[in-house]
Formats: C-alpha cells, sequence, structure tokens
C-alpha cells in the first residue's frame, strides 16, 4: 500500500479522519512541531510511530525543517500529508517533497493564503468559503489545486462557525484526495503510484 507520512500542528481532526476513513494506506509516521498536539495523541491510539520536535531547540528554521523532515524522509513515505501543519517550510526542504506532499488549507485558494482565513473570507464579505487541497511547492498555499469543498456564507457567521462548519467538509475532502492518490487515479510530477510497481523513494538518495 501506499506508505502515507502526516505532519500536524493541532489537535489532529483530519488526520483522525484519514485514519478513520480506512484507505488502503499504511501510516508510517506522524510528526508534530509541537509536543502536546492532539494529533500525536491521535496517531498514538492508532498505533502510529510518532516523532515530535520543537524549533526553539535548533539553531535556526533551516536546521529545524532539516531535521523534522529528514526524520520523516527516513520513514520512507510516498506520500506527506500535511494536515494542519502551520509552520512555513523553508524552500530548500519543500524541493525535495515536490509532487509527494500534499497540504489541506482553508480557504479557496488562490483566495487567502496563509492565517485567518475566516476572517479575511468574512472581512471580504464572500458569501462562499471552503477548503482547498493542493501539492505542496515552494511558495505558500500555492501549489496546484486538486480538489476543493464549498460552504455558504451566511449573514450570522463567525469565524467560529465557518472553521466549524468548514472543517466537517474537510474531514471528507482530505480522505478523498489522499484515496485518489493511493489509487492512482491522482498524481502530479511523477509522484510514485501504487500500481503493482516498485515505489521510488528518490530521498534515500539525499
Ligand atoms: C484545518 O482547518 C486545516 O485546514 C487548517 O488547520 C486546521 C487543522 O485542524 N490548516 C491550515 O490552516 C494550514 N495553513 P485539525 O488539527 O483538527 O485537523
Amino acid at each position: 500500500p501506499l506508505r502515507v507520512a502526516a505532519l500536524a500542528s493541532g489537535r489532529g481532526s483530519n488526520l483522525a479522519a484519514l485514519i478513520a476513513a480506512r484507505l488502503p494506506v499504511e501510516f508510517v509516521l506522524v510528526g508534530s512541531d509541537k509536543p502536546s498536539a492532539g494529533a500525536l495523541d491521535v496517531a498514538r491510539q492508532a498505533g502510529i510511530p510518532t516523532v515530535a520536535m520543537q524549533a526553539k531547540d535548533f539553531a535556526d528554521r533551516v536546521a529545524f525543517d532539516r531535521a523534522l523532515f529528514g526524520a520523516v524522509a527516513e520513514a520512507r513515505p510516498d506520500l506527506l500529508v500535511l494536515a494542519g501543519y502551520m509552520r512555513i517550510i523553508d524552500a530548500s526542504v519543500v524541493a525535495a517533497w515536490e509532487g509527494r506532499a500534499i497540504n489541506i488549507h482553508p480557504s479557496l485558494l488562490p483566495k487567502y493564503r496563509g492565517m485567518h482565513t475566516h476572517r479575511r473570507c468574512l472581512e471580504a464579505g464572500d458569501t462562499e468559503h471552503g477548503a482547498s487541497v493542493h501539492f505542496v511547492t515552494a511558495e505558500l498555499d500555492g501549489g496546484p489545486v486538486v480538489a476543493q469543498a464549498r460552504i455558504a456564507v451566511g449573514p450570522t457567521d463567525t469565524e467560529e462557525t465557518l472553521a466549524t462548519r468548514l472543517l466537517v467538509e474537510e474531514h471528507t475532502l482530505l480522505p478523498a484526495v489522499v484515496g485518489a492518490i493511493a489509487s492512482g487515479r491522482l498524481q502530479w510530477r511523477g509522484l510514485a503510484m501504487f500500481d503493482g510497481k516498485p515505489l521510488e523513494h528518490p530521498l534515500d538518495a539525499a
């Protein structure tokens, strides 16, 4: 099966949904930049190995990224899922993952890259909001979008109601995309598919 690693900074509800979807994948590692992240508990309860590292323990941002993504590479995932990972990753580190990492972002990209997407949607007076799954590139929230979920925005909505309603949609969106990748229906830049052929691990050379 497709070997999947995930990185998450928060409670891990998207990770939980991904696990609960019972896709034909093997979760090889869940990593976090926050040792107290709920996502690590979700992983432990599912029997998935975990790793947590804190940026403050490293000389600089790049050293931290190299260490965390190095640990991920050692687990030899075919696909890396950023499931609520809240740090900007250095471009030099991201480069090695192009075509084999996806991110879920709470906006209808290309709208509202970065933080505070619900607030920005409300401030703009948008009548719809959504979440996007995209392949990760060096450009923050800028890689090719592969799937989106939409919700209507009403006059009484707040950041909190939007976040809550959107999360429900995210929980089917992310498993749908991972399922499509696992079955070989979706790829970008030669992500090694589980199609009966051996999966490639170009990171082994790094
Ligand atoms: C999700 O809403 C996800 O889209 C968002 O963080 C939340 C994580 O929730 N991701 C980003 O904002 C990425 N920049 P979860 O920990 O319950 O899955």
